[in-house]
């Protein structure tokens, strides 16, 4: 075959429509989490949205129905098997079977592991990955009788952190190594029940609240680091699950890395 006998267009595999699908989101009240909800809700996916702040899961909600999606408020502590349990209660009163779960909630403390306070990386691990398997343990048998029928995935948000060596993020690291670990390994257990499964591992983005909670100076670097990089958008990540999960049933996309184009 010489070039010349090659398509000249490539046809887009087709994307699976987004209605009819029943999601979950973790830490859907800001940044990254809030943004895939409303994209996912965009797309004609009915959404759950979870986090402990009610007040500002009511927000991203209101703003998905007034655009005309479907969304449901779920407070919860992903760290509380109880009030996970609840969650998942709720979801399936109101939705039934869950066909996409996005582990999302997360959060970061940056400072060298001699000077933080024990309370915090506890903290740090029982957020970053004991709230992944809680949810996870919550969600898998909807997600298992959803795989029987329908597509169906779960994405894990890790973080590039996971693999590298940052000074100051020891524990942070490790929660998403491990995050990273227990998706790769998740895959490989649910690959054959047709649960599609992806670990995300963002770069540094922009538009969350993930620093907020950094002393003044760190908090003026990592800004001034967003600007000048540019992080990427929140958005970008909602448009890369989007992508991720219209893919046809029998594509999966199991580790992704999002990135700015400088961050090195
Ligand atoms: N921003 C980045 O550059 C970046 C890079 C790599 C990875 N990530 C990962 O992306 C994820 C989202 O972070 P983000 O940047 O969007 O930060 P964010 O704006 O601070 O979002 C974190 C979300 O998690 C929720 N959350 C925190 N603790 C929770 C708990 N115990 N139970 C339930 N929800 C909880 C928060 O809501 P409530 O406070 O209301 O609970 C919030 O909605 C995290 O896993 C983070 O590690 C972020």
């Amino acid at each position: 075959m010489v070039a010349a006998d090659l398509p000249r267009t490539r046809r887009p595999a087709e994307a699976v429509a987004m209605t009819n699908r029943i999601a979950l989101v973790t830490g859907a009240a800001s940044g990254i989490g809030a943004a895939i909800a409303t994209r996912l809700a965009a797309d004609g996916a009915s959404v759950a949205l979870l986090a402990r702040r009610r007040d500002r899961l009511e927000k991203v909600a209101a703003q998905i129905t007034e655009t005309g999606g479907t969304a449901l408020v779920v407070p919860a502590d992903v760290t509380s098997e109880e009030s996970v349990a609840a969650a998942a209660t709720e979801v399936h009163d109101r939705f039934g079977d869950l066909d996409l779960l996005v582990n999302n909630a997360g959060l970061m403390r940056v400072v060298p592991f001699a000077d933080g306070p024990l309370d915090d990386w506890r903290r740090t691990v029982d957020v970053n990955l004991t709230g992944v398997i809680n949810v996870t343990h919550a969600f898998l048998p909807a997600l298992r009788r959803s795989a029987a029928t329908r597509t169906t995935d779960l994405i894990n948000v890790s973080s590039i952190a996971g693999e590298r060596i940052n000074p100051g993020m020891a524990t942070y690291g490790a929660s998403k190594a491990a995050v990273s670990h227990l998706t790769r390994t998740l895959r490989a257990e649910l690959a054959g029940e047709g649960i599609r499964v992806t670990d995300l591992e963002p770069g540094m983005i922009g538009g969350t609240e993930l620093a907020d909670s950094f002393p003044t100076e760190l908090q003026s670097m990592v800004n001034d680091l967003r600007t000048t990089l540019p992080a990427v958008p929140v958005s970008e990540v909602a448009e890369l699950v989007s992508y991720v999960v219209s893919r046809p049933r029998n594509v999966n996309l199991p580790r992704l890395i999002i990135q700015p184009s400088k961050e090195v």
